[in-house]
């Protein structure tokens, strides 16, 4: 893949030469509680030390000292690559910094290519900076050096979402830890959509859902991340960008962003924890290729959904749990937004759902998910067969808008954008 440096594309005087220290601050002081948004960077592509704007909760960190505590970012502490680069875990304490405490941290190295990559870095260090809650990873700090860029996340030890629905050997979550993990993912949205300044999330999918030791769900990567319309305003307009498969259809066509089309991602992860498919899968008949294509005739259907659930699940759910869950996902996934439903409804909905329990036999066994351990892992090969930027990662290139209405043709990746 070319790799641009980004300093030839940034515009004159975006760029910092010297060391982050010696520079003038350039970022709006927050002067209430409010929360800084992009629009409040006097020049979003110049950034000095951004704790002092968002708290000093956030540590800047050195290069070297996030070398230090990953060992030069080496193999055996990586762990798990996505669109941006490199994932690698490390340890800080207060032998690094003093005051720090002790804990294991996930630390991202963005591989930086253009204006976009940096962007996605501020708005990730900008959300995630100043958003607290339960249900949202905690970013601990941030480098900016040079040209680097690395984050650096509370670790969630039991990874991704993504790594335990479909990868090969993953053991087949029981029926109460996918309600888990949906409610809390759900309660994250919640959060950002009605929070005092709105959060559209843009991103949400298997992949950006960690999971704690405990499966508490938090969302992470905020680089896609929007402020809410303000005023009058019903949506956003943006670019088209997200990942094939999760964002919803009218935004994809018209580049109106809502946090109903939020609301649908949400309805496809839902379905694939129903079902514990992908939501593009290539290496299925064409027919099923698109989750939501086939699923949705089933979802409200209670004769025929049982042909829909994952076979892993080996019957151990609540039928009626799982009626109920599906015919939200129905809802959510409404062709029209204003028939899905608020962040907040979901959870009323779903809650409930986790004290039905009339079909679940005895204690819940682990079974080996061998469909999936057969395979070798669909989703990822089906991103090289269809050529989608960043192997089925977000598209950092803007999605080209399609003219016909079709869940399947919804998405053509227009060539990577250069900046
Ligand atoms: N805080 C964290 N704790 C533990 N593991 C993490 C953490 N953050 C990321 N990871 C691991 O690194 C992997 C890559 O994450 P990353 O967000 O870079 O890519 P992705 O979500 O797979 O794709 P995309 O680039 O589209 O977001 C994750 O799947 C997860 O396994
Ligand atoms: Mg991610």
């Amino acid at each position: 893949m070319p790799c641009i440096p980004w300093k030839a594309i940034l515009p004159a005087g975006c760029l910092r030469e010297s060391s982050p220290k010696t520079n003038k601050r350039v970022v709006a002081k927050q002067t209430s509680f409010q929360r800084l948004s992009f629009s409040d960077l006097s020049d979003p592509f110049l950034v000095e030390d951004l704790s002092l704007s968002l708290g000093s909760s956030l540590h800047n960190f050195t290069l070297s000292e996030l070398k230090a505590i990953t060992q030069n970012f080496s193999a055996s502490f990586l762990l798990g690559e996505g669109g941006f680069g490199p994932v690698h875990k490390g340890y800080i304490d207060d032998k690094l910094r003093p005051g720090l405490k002790a804990q294991a941290v996930a630390v991202k190295l963005l591989d930086l290519e253009g204006l976009q990559g940096h962007r996605e870095w501020l708005a990730e260090v900008i959300f995630l900076g100043q958003l607290r809650h339960p249900h949202l990873v905690k970013l601990v700090g941030y480098c900016y050096e040079d040209e680097h860029r690395l984050l650096v996340y509370e670790f969630m030890p039991k990874g991704s979402l993504e790594n335990h629905l479909f990868k090969r050997f993953s053991i087949s979550l029981p029926w109460a830890i996918r309600l888990k993990i949906t409610i809390g993912a759900a309660k994250g949205l919640a959060f950002l959509h009605e929070a005092e300044k709105p959060v559209i999330y843009r991103d949400f999918k298997a992949s950006n859902i960690l999971l704690d030791s405990d499966y508490t769900a938090k969302l992470s990567d905020f680089g896609l991340a929007k402020d809410g319309p303000e005023g009058d305003e019903t949506h956003v307009s943006t670019r088209v960008m997200g990942t094939h498969g999760y964002a919803a259809p009218e935004y994809v066509m018209t580049g109106h962003l809502t946090a109903k089309s939020d609301v649908y991602s949400f309805g496809v992860v839902l379905l694939e924890l129903l079902t514990g498919r992908r939501s593009m899968d290539k290496t299925r008949p064409s027919r099923e290729q698109s989750l939501v294509e086939w699923a949705r005739p089933y979802l409200n259907n209670s004769k025929k959904l049982n042909r829909v659930m994952d076979p892993n699940l080996d019957g151990q759910y609540s039928i009626k749990g799982a009626q109920k869950a599906a015919a939200l996902a129905y809802q959510c996934l409404s062709h029209n937004p204003k028939n899905r439903p608020l962040m907040r409804q979901v959870v009323e909905i779903l809650e409930p759902v986790q004290d039905l329990k009339e079909d679940i036999v005895g204690p819940f066994v682990y079974t080996a998910a061998m469909e999936n351990a057969r395979k070798p892992d669909p989703g990822r090969s089906a991103v090289k067969e269809t050529k989608i930027p960043n192997g089925g990662h977000r598209s950092r290139s803007p999605m080209s808008p399609t003219k016909a209405y079709s869940d399947t043709a919804l998405y053509k990746n227009s060539p990577r954008h250069k900046g």
